[in-house]
C-alpha cells in the first residue's frame, strides 16, 4: 500500500514568527499517524524550522541546483541539504517552470543529482490551461515524465506530483475525477515505459488550490495518494487537509 502523503509547499513565504506560527498549529495537530507529513521552507529557514518541527513532520528545500559545489551564485546544492539533514526538495515546480524559465532537461538533470546525493524529489508536473484547452494534458504531462524517468536510476525516492498550473493559486480544483484521469493515465504510462512495480509503488499526489473543503474527496480516489498545498499549507486548515484520507 502506498503511504499517503501530504506536502505544503509555503513557497516565498514566512518570517520567523510565521514559522513559529505555523509549527504551533502542527504540533497541536493532532495529526494522522498514517499520514507522511513534510513541509517546504524557504532555503534561510530551513534548519530554524527543522529545529522547532517535531522529528515526524520532515523538512524540504523547494529548490536545489544540479551540481555539488562551485560557482554558481544564488544556488544551493543537495550535498548542502544533506550537510544540514534536509531530507526533501521539490523540483520542477510550474513557478519554477514559468517564472524561472526551467525546462525538462533542467530540471531532470536537477532531480537526478538530488537523488544521487541522497535528497529525496517532490517532483512536479502539469499542464497548463492553454494545454489542457487544446487536449494536450497527456502529451504534456507524459513528456514532463519521461524527461525525468529518462535521467534517473531508481524512482524509489521519488514522490510525483501532478499540479496543473490553472489550478494552482487560482481557487479553482481540478475535480477529483480530473485529477483521478491524469493520476491513472501516468500509472498506464509509468507500466508500459518504467516497469509495473514503479507504477504500483510510486505516489502521485495532486496540487492546485487543495482546501480543507475538497481534500476528503480528492482523497477518495483510489489514484490519488496525498497533495501538494501551497496557500492552505500556510494556515490551520492544513491540519484537516493532512487528516482528509478516510
Ligand atoms: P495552491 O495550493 O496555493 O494552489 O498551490 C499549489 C502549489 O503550487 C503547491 O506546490
Amino acid at each position: 500500500a502506498r503511504k499517503f502523503f501530504v506536502g505544503g509547499n509555503w513557497k516565498m513565504n514566512g518570517t520567523r514568527k510565521e514559522t513559529d506560527e505555523i509549527v504551533a498549529f502542527l504540533k497541536a495537530g493532532p495529526l494522522d499517524p498514517n499520514v507522511e507529513v513534510v513541509v517546504g521552507v524557504p532555503s534561510i529557514n530551513l534548519t530554524y524550522a527543522k529545529s522547532i518541527l517535531p522529528s515526524t513532520i520532515a523538512v524540504s528545500a523547494q529548490n536545489c541546483y544540479k551540481v555539488e559545489k562551485g560557482a554558481y551564485t544564488g544556488e544551493i546544492s543537495p550535498a548542502m541539504l544533506v550537510d544540514n539533514q534536509i531530507p526533501w526538495v521539490i523540483l520542477g515546480h510550474s513557478e519554477r517552470r514559468n517564472v524561472f524559465g526551467e525546462n525538462d532537461e533542467l530540471i531532470a538533470d536537477k532531480i537526478a543529482h538530488a537523488l544521487e546525493s541522497g535528497v529525496k524529489v517532490i517532483a512536479c508536473i502539469g499542464e497548463k490551461l492553454e494545454e489542457r484547452e487544446a487536449g494536450k494534458t497527456e502529451e504534456v504531462v507524459f513528456r514532463q515524465t519521461k524527461a525525468i524517468a529518462d535521467k534517473i536510476k531508481s524512482w524509489d525516492n521519488v514522490v510525483l506530483a501532478y499540479e496543473p498550473v490553472w489550478a494552482i493559486g487560482t481557487g479553482k480544483t481540478a475535480t477529483p475525477q480530473q485529477a483521478q484521469e491524469v493520476h491513472d493515465k501516468l500509472r498506464a504510462w509509468l507500466i508500459k515505459n518504467v516497469s509495473q512495480s514503479v507504477s504500483d509503488s510510486l505516489r502521485i499526489i495532486y496540487g492546485g488550490s487543495v482546501t480543507a473543503g475538497n481534500a476528503q474527496e480528492l482523497a477518495k480516489e483510489k489514484d490519488i495518494d496525498g497533495f501538494l498545498v501551497g496557500g492552505a499549507s500556510l494556515k490551520p486548515d492544513f491540519v484537516k487537509i493532512i487528516n482528509a484520507k478516510q
